[in-house]
């Protein structure tokens, strides 16, 4: 499946000469993979590390590099009729530029205004937001004149990624290393998503299992593996909303671009999502939240014995319940959606939390199907709404399911 981010994205890929011109390959390959329309701009000392053909291999596009190649030799879409040099034609059609690795050199013509190379005249022609991947030796890093152009390119809205430190090609260890593809992929997406329909606004999503403790070494938990809230939060950032994702413990790699707060229990998590709603439009609770503690918690690891063991259990503070009392009392986000669990009679015990926790909506789920609910990449749900509509949903992916829920988010809103 293609990428809603970056599908259809025109994307110019500018490599100077760095042996880490190598993982520009990788980085062309993952864009196009994701969707995007990659065209890469080659300078002559980037073809010492690369040959054109190593990228118009993984793009499927033509490479250039030839400042004055005709409109023949260009790929993308030039109007009929227009005899437009290459560097015009690749600059009028993006919808972003990276340049990995950028070069010392490289950074020094951009922050200068320099255009005597293909690469160099497509940055100076393009008026869609740049993103530079610095790769170079440490000395020339730290040298004030890199610093101040670097500086300057900041200051024009520019958006550097790395470098990071570690081995370099000199053979020493230290600054200058370009950034990994991943990174600069997640850079140009948090740019790409500046645009997005939820710029502008602030929305917590809760995610995750909680647990609470039994002594230090256990835990009553469940089932939630996190994929559903975790999904919420890509989407909102991909779609340009400031995040706050709370979560519980879960395997997930932590998502770029999203605050992450870390809650355990049923409290903290209660803590850390009443903090957050601090001017917050929308709370989408989407965490498996434990509805009982154990009363004492063991300070030692609790011993076997031949007796059986008695745990007494409390409640826990109903989070929602919390949020319903805050926007009775006209404060609190615009939109609330919970979600509810359910291994029976979905849609009345939906129904009934719906009206309960004052939500705006509900998302009914049938966590005892086998393809949807805990730990599964797919969801089937129902959507239930304030008003008494119901919509049935079919089945989904965990991060389609989340783009829907935030078009209904936005209908809430509106
Ligand atoms: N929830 C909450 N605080 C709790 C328990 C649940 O805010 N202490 C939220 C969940 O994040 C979810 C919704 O309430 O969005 C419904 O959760 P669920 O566990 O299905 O419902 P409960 O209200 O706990 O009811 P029951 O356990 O009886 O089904």
């Amino acid at each position: 499946m293609g990428d809603r981010l970056l599908e259809g994205r025109h994307i110019l890929l500018g490599v100077t000469g760095g042996v880490a011109a190598y993982k520009a390959v990788a980085l062309a390959s993952r864009l196009t993979q994701a969707g995007a329309v990659v065209d890469v701009v080659l300078s002559a000392a980037a073809m010492r590390f690369v040959t054109p053909l190593s990228f118009e291999s993984v793009t499927r596009r033509r490479a250039h590099y030839d400042m004055f190649a005709l409109p023949a030799d260009t790929s993308p879409q030039v109007c009929p009729g227009d005899l437009l040099i290459a560097h015009i034609a690749l600059a009028r059609s993006a919808d972003l530029m990276i340049i990995a690795p950028a070069t010392a050199n490289t950074l020094a013509k951009l922050a200068h205004g320099i255009a005597d190379n293909l690469l160099t005249a497509v940055a100076l022609a393009v008026t869609v937001p740049l993103v530079i991947a610095p790769a170079m030796e440490s000395h020339m890093w730290e040298h004030p004149a890199t610093q101040s152009n670097l500086a300057a390119l900041r200051a024009r809205g520019v958006v550097q990624v790395g470098p990071a430190t570690g081995h370099l090609a000199s053979g020493a260890s230290g600054v200058g290393r370009m950034s990994e593809p991943e990174e600069i992929i997640a850079a140009a997406r948090m740019v790409l998503a500046c645009n997005g329909d939820l710029a502008g606004r602030r929305v917590v999503v809760s995610a995750g299992g909680t647990r609470e403790a039994i002594d230090p070494v256990r835990f009553i938990g469940n089932r939630s593996s996190g994929k559903m809230g975790y999904a919420l939060a890509n989407a909102a950032r991909d779609r340009g909303a400031q995040v706050v994702l709370v979560t519980a413990p879960t395997a997930l790699p932590d998502p770029y671009g999203v605050q992450l707060v870390r809650a355990e229990s049923a409290s903290e998590m209660r803590d850390a999502v009443l903090a957050a709603l601090e001017g917050a439009d929308a709370l989408v609770m989407a965490a498996a939240v434990a509805d009982y503690r154990p009363v004492q918690v063991s300070a030692q690891k609790i011993k076997k014995t031949e007796e059986n063991l008695m745990l007494e259990l409390t409640r826990t503070p109903d989070i929602l319940g919390e949020v319903a009392g805050l926007r009775a009392a006209g404060r609190g986000p615009r939109v609330v959606v919970g979600f509810a669990a359910e291994t029976a009679d979905l849609l009345a015990n939906a129904q009934a939390k719906l009206r309960q926790k004052r939500l705006d909506l509900i998302v009914a789920n049938d966590v005892s199907a086998p393809d949807a609910g805990f730990g599964v990449d797919t969801n089937r749900v129902t959507l239930l709404w304030a008003d008494g509509s119901v919509e049935p949903l079919p089945l989904m992916t965990k991060e389609e399911l989340a783009h829907v829920i935030w078009d209904r988010v936005q209908c809430l809103w509106a």
